[in-house]
């Protein structure tokens, strides 16, 4: 992160413009903190200002970070002439940056809230590892748009690397928790879901990616006579999946074992070498399920009395076994106006982002949050607390 150390800042009154950047506010925090808004490049983020004994901290904020680290380095630089700061350690001259690639591949959650349009039949490998399976797949059905989902980043770089190396088009990767994914797919869009030996997490049973949920989200999204195909060399999560697909008594199920495929993945290798047994499940739609609206962004629709928010404010937090919300911090800008520090979601899907109450608007900042079903139940809890907060309600 860029930043710079001084022993002194002479802090001018905002909103002033100076250098390639405009600072638009300071928002001050009970723990010798602050941050100062940002405007540079058509972007806006924060600078965070930390007083230590006898020293001050400058540095770009982690949750507003702009899309290029040159932009936070010029808007320090900015900041320390502007300010006449006695420098005594920086990081912030410009730098040749060492160029990150870039696959176009490689896709992030808000291309699958806005833009994916479903023109070829979709199949989805879920945790792809290796990525054995899904590169096989997509050579051999060059009229199906795959979608790989894992969360294991040198995984992602290889295989996004290897699309390049192959020239291979149909593939699109995304570093998303799997369990979450599926609800921002529309109802009957998807051909075939992979669930490929899935981590079994025998101690951890919560964090598989077969439960009965997900199974009922799998169902939501396949096509009529689309399947979920799982595989694993676990007989312990094979048993525990059965039980999960019987929850949804009316499904067409068929088990094998020991089933040869055309294509052999790096973990199915290695339980074949210790001669371990390879179960498969795999279930067939045959349902046409409910459209479901696409997922937007929450946005607030009243507006708070900043002073109320402050005279009441408490920090919380609250987990629920789907969601949880956690309020951290507060900063004041003046009497009416300021940010709340917040992060919210579902435990496997932790945003943190700021509430700023500004120009008599709320907003999400450095951008309104998905509407997913963990992030709207925690807004809403947000709401709730927002509103006992404006009435007095203390705890
Ligand atoms: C045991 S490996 C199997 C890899 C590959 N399917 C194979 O057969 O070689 C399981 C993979 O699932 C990924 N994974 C685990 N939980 C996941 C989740 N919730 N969403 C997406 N991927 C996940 C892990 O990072 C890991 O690469």
């Amino acid at each position: 992160m860029p930043n710079f150390k001084t022993k002194n800042i002479a802090m001018p009154n905002f909103p002033i413009k100076f250098g390639n950047s405009e600072f638009l506010y300071k928002a001050i925090c009970e723990k010798n903190e602050s941050l100062l808004k940002v405007s540079q490049n058509g972007e806006e983020f924060f600078i965070q200002i930390r007083e230590k004994k006898d020293v001050i901290l400058v540095k770009a904020e982690k949750i507003s970070r702009p899309s290029q680290v040159v932009f936070a380095q010029q808007a320090l630089r900015d900041f320390r002439d502007l300010c006449k700061c006695s420098v005594i350690f920086s990081n912030i001259e410009p730098q040749k940056e060492k160029k990150k690639k870039r696959y176009n591949t490689i896709k992030d959650i808000d291309f699958f809230a806005d833009r994916f349009e479903n023109k070829k039949e979709m199949w989805i490998e879920i945790g792809f590892g290796s990525g054995r399976h899904l590169l096989y797949q997509a050579k051999k059905h060059k009229d199906i748009q795959f979608v790989g989902l894992e969360i294991h980043k040198p995984s992602i770089e290889q295989v996004a690397k290897q699309c390049e190396i192959q020239s291979i088009d149909n593939i699109s990767i995304l570093d998303y928790d799997a369990r979450l994914f599926l609800e921002f797919l529309g109802s009957n869009s998807v051909g075939k879901i992979f669930v490929h030996f899935p981590v079994p997490w025998d101690k951890k049973p919560h964090r598989r990616v077969i439960s009965s949920e997900f199974i009922g989200e799998s169902i939501r999204v396949l096509k009529p006579n689309g399947t979920l195909e799982l595989r694993s060399d676990s007989e312990k999560y094979f048993n525990y999946s059965i039980e999960e697909f019987l929850k949804l008594n009316k499904l067409n199920i068929n088990i094998n074992k020991n089933k040869n495929l055309d294509i052999s993945s790096k973990y199915e290798d290695r339980w074949k070498k210790q001669e371990k047994d390879i179960y498969d499940i795999t279930l067939k739609n045959e349902e046409i399920s409910e459209e479901k609206p696409k997922i937007s962004k929450i946005k607030f629709n009243s507006t708070y009395e900043f002073k109320k928010i402050v005279k009441n404010f408490h920090k919380i937090v609250k987990n629920e076994k789907d969601f949880f919300l956690h309020v951290e911090d507060i900063f004041i800008i003046n009497e009416n106006e300021g940010l709340i520090k917040i992060s919210l979601g579902a435990s496997t899907k932790n945003e943190r982002v700021y509430v700023e109450f500004a120009r008599d608007k709320v907003s999400y900042f450095p951008d309104n949050i998905l509407e997913t079903k963990a992030n709207m139940q925690a807004h809403n809890l947000l709401i709730e607390w927002l509103n006992e907060l404006i009435l007095g309600k203390t705890k």
